[in-house]
């Protein structure tokens, strides 16, 4: 996508804004994601000097938050290259996120009023999200409600902030591409939290089934627990290193349960329903975009 590459470019130039040397090696050093955020302003808003900028800031946000949640979640990769914290230290991680982040609100602050307000609020939830993730792994969390209200703030509330603020450029109904990103997102969370367990390391870019032993009881894990009659069994493997006969266990009586099945087509009824949500916009790109993420290989 030759849109994308405006999108990097605005970041590198808003960060060159900065005037320090470091911050722009520091960036060089970030591993490329997948630019969902920057896919869906675009297909949304199309292609103008404001919506680059609104790409560049919430990437930069983006950016920001796994910088530091690289450091919260101790990891030493990073869409499988070395993370900055790895590479560096704790330190140099948060600095720099701290950077990225207050150049995105400097210029986020020179936007339309409202695009400012919904995209400062997301990240507000963001980190209100990122706090009960951490504080969810303290017990064995077996509420499906607070599950969905975590990755509702975590993951989903900056996807419906970037749909949303799309909208608004260009004068769209804005509450259906809101509901669209909030679907969108919620259905991603769950699609990574599969994932985590159906794919190898190699292609996760991290250790597989690494959500669990490090506390987290994703959407496979809770209807999996739900489900057992042995609940204690499950219990007892949590937050643990997992061996390869725990490991095939726990695989093994997810699908026998179905739990693995049933978060799969989960994931897929919320893209079914942010595709619902803007039925009347006729946006194929934004069906494909829904699809080609709920289709990642299960
Ligand atoms: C990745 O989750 C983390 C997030 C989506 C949000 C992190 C938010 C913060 C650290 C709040 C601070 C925000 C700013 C802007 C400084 P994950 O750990 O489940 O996913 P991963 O496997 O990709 O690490
Ligand atoms: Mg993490």
């Amino acid at each position: 996508m030759e849109e994308l590459s405006q999108v990097k470019q605005q970041i590198k130039t808003f960060v060159a804004d900065c005037g320090d040397a470091r911050s722009l090696e520091l960036l060089e050093l970030l591993a490329e994601g997948k630019m969902l955020r920057s896919k869906l302003i675009l297909k949304i808003a199309g292609i103008t000097t404001q919506s680059i900028e609104l790409c560049a800031v919430v990437e930069m946000i983006h950016a920001a938050s796994l910088l530091h949640d690289d450091v919260i979640d101790e990891a030493d990769t990073r869409r499988g290259k070395p993370s900055i914290n790895a590479l560096f230290d704790n330190k140099t991680s948060i600095m720099f996120g701290d950077i990225l982040y207050s150049k995105a609100f400097t210029q986020l602050s020179q936007m339309d009023k409202e695009i400012a307000y919904t995209v400062s609020n997301a990240v507000t939830l963001l980190s209100i999200g990122e706090l009960h993730d951490v504080e969810l792994t303290n017990t064995f969390n077996s509420s499906y409600k607070k599950y969905l209200d975590m990755i509702d703030k975590k993951t989903a509330s900056l996807i419906e902030a970037s749909a949303k603020t799309a909208a608004i450029l260009v004068n769209k109904d804005k509450e259906a591409f809101a509901l669209y990103g909030k679907n969108l997102g919620l259905a991603f969370q769950m699609v990574d939290d599969i994932l985590d367990i159906t794919q190898d390391s190699a292609t996760l870019g991290k250790p597989a089934m690494l959500d669990f032993v490090e506390g987290k009881v994703t959407i496979p894990y809770l209807l999996l627990h739900e489900r057992l009659e042995d609940k204690q069994a499950l219990e007892k493997l949590y937050k643990k290193d997992l061996s390869v006969d725990e490991t095939s266990w726990i695989k093994q009586k997810m699908k026998e349960t179905q739990a693995l099945e049933d978060s799969i087509k989960l994931a897929q009824k919320l893209g079914l329903e942010a595709i619902e949500a803007i039925k009347d916009e006729n946006n194929e790109d934004l069906q494909n975009i829904m699809k080609a993420m709920i289709e990642r290989e299960f």
